[in-house]
């Protein structure tokens, strides 16, 4: 394998191991709360890819059980031995039972469940979780866990990054509803665009925002390498800030419907506050018909025709004031006439400029819905 390969290999693999916060689940749990209070109620919840002993989403939807009205809670982890990491301390909530496996600890996966107030405390809580070793490695492919999939009503998890798309695919294979971490990128795959384009998958509440100037931020294992400057260490844990991460779903929230306020084609000319805007006009791609939209807060409100904006206008994105028509990567088929060498690449729109052509980044195509 090419260094580079490696290296790439090696980076996506750490990236499978960051740790959600229970602040930023509790936060975006609440958004579809306020929007249906009964969205869980009387549902079996499945979060996959978690280590439940000190999974954030776990101890979460066991703590709100009875105030979400939950049927059963579900979580399954994978196998330290097949896992990217070799991080793992197996924790006194398994050591200390009789059911203690030092060989299973390292190559099954578990299962706890939450079904019933087992301690007869009154209540159902953390304290009554069940768990068990898997049969397998707890690999959400397998066909164990695949049948707790399908046992459930709703997917939550941060799935590993490297296997996002296979994810998102076997989500939908299921036809289950979900809300899982990803990042504004992975809408510009082949495999998910079309799924954000159809209204199947759309994002969360919080996703590509900073907060009090912050992207979000997940825990590291504590093998992980500290370089780079959005590594920091807090309380003796080590946690990184990513831009672009946040959440997708297929669950209703209110940000979803609310309309982007907009201004005519005429006053976005004439009182933009963008230089690209103001006293110009709306030009059309030298190889795709529509105008391009270089800012979202600058799509005209009364322009009927095609028009190209950046991939972040989905966090604005109301269906029922837009269509989403395609992403650039697979709507431009063409190139300029005589492109020169430093601006060939992938699929991409092209505007005519004075002493050349402009590539730009990927651009969603949208048309006002009338
Ligand atoms: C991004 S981490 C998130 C962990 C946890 N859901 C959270 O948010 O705190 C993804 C987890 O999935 C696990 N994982 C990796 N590949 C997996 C697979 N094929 N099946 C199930 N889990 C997997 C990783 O080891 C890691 O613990």
């Amino acid at each position: 394998m090419a260094k580079n390969d490696n290296l790439r290999q090696a980076k996506a693999a750490k990236k499978d191991e960051f740790y959600t916060q229970y602040a930023d689940i509790q936060m975006e749990v609440n958004a579809y709360l306020e929007y249906n209070p009964d969205v869980f109620r009387g549902k079996t919840i499945l979060l996959p890819c978690d280590d439940p002993e000190w999974s954030n989403f776990t101890r979460f939807f066991a703590e709100n059980f009875e105030l979400f009205g939950l049927k059963k809670l579900i979580s399954t982890s994978f196998a330290v031995e097949s896992k990217n990491t070799k991080w793992y301390e197996p924790t006194l909530f398994e050591t200390d039972t009789p059911k203690f496996d030092k060989k299973k600890t390292r190559t099954h996966g578990k299962i706890f469940v939450l079904e019933r107030d087992v301690n007869h405390s009154g209540r159902i809580d953390l304290d009554d979780l069940q768990w068990e070793y898997l049969e397998g490695d707890g690999d959400f492919r397998s066909k164990e866990v695949k049948a707790l999939r399908d046992e459930a009503d709703i997917i939550i998890t941060n799935p590993p990054f490297s296997l996002f798309r296979e994810f998102v695919a076997w989500i939908m294979e299921a036809n289950k509803q979900f809300l899982i971490l990803g990042n504004i990128n992975n809408i510009c795959y082949k495999e998910i665009f079309p799924l954000i384009k159809d209204n199947k998958m759309w994002p969360g509440k919080r996703l590509n925002q900073r907060v009090n100037g912050d992207n979000m931020t997940f825990q590291v294992p504590d093998d992980y390498p500290m370089t780079g400057t959005e590594l920091y260490i807090d309380g003796g844990k080590k946690f990184i800030s990513v831009a672009g991460t946040g959440w997708f779903t297929n669950l209703e929230h209110g940000r979803r419907h609310q309309p982007i306020q907009l201004m005519t084609m005429a006053d976005n000319i004439k009182y933009s506050k963008h230089k690209e805007i103001k006293g110009k006009e709306y030009v059309k791609y030298v190889n795709y018909d529509a105008v391009e939209v270089p800012f979202t807060d600058a799509i005209p409100s009364d322009y009927n025709g095609l028009m190209g904006v950046p991939v972040t206008f989905i966090n604005k994105y109301c269906p029922e004031q837009f269509e989403i028509i395609g992403i650039s990567l697979t709507l431009a088929t063409t190139k300029p006439a005589n492109l020169p060498k430093s601006q060939q690449g992938g699929p991409a729109f092209y505007l005519q400029k004075e002493d050349g052509y402009q590539r730009l980044y990927p651009r969603i195509v949208i048309r006002k819905k009338s």
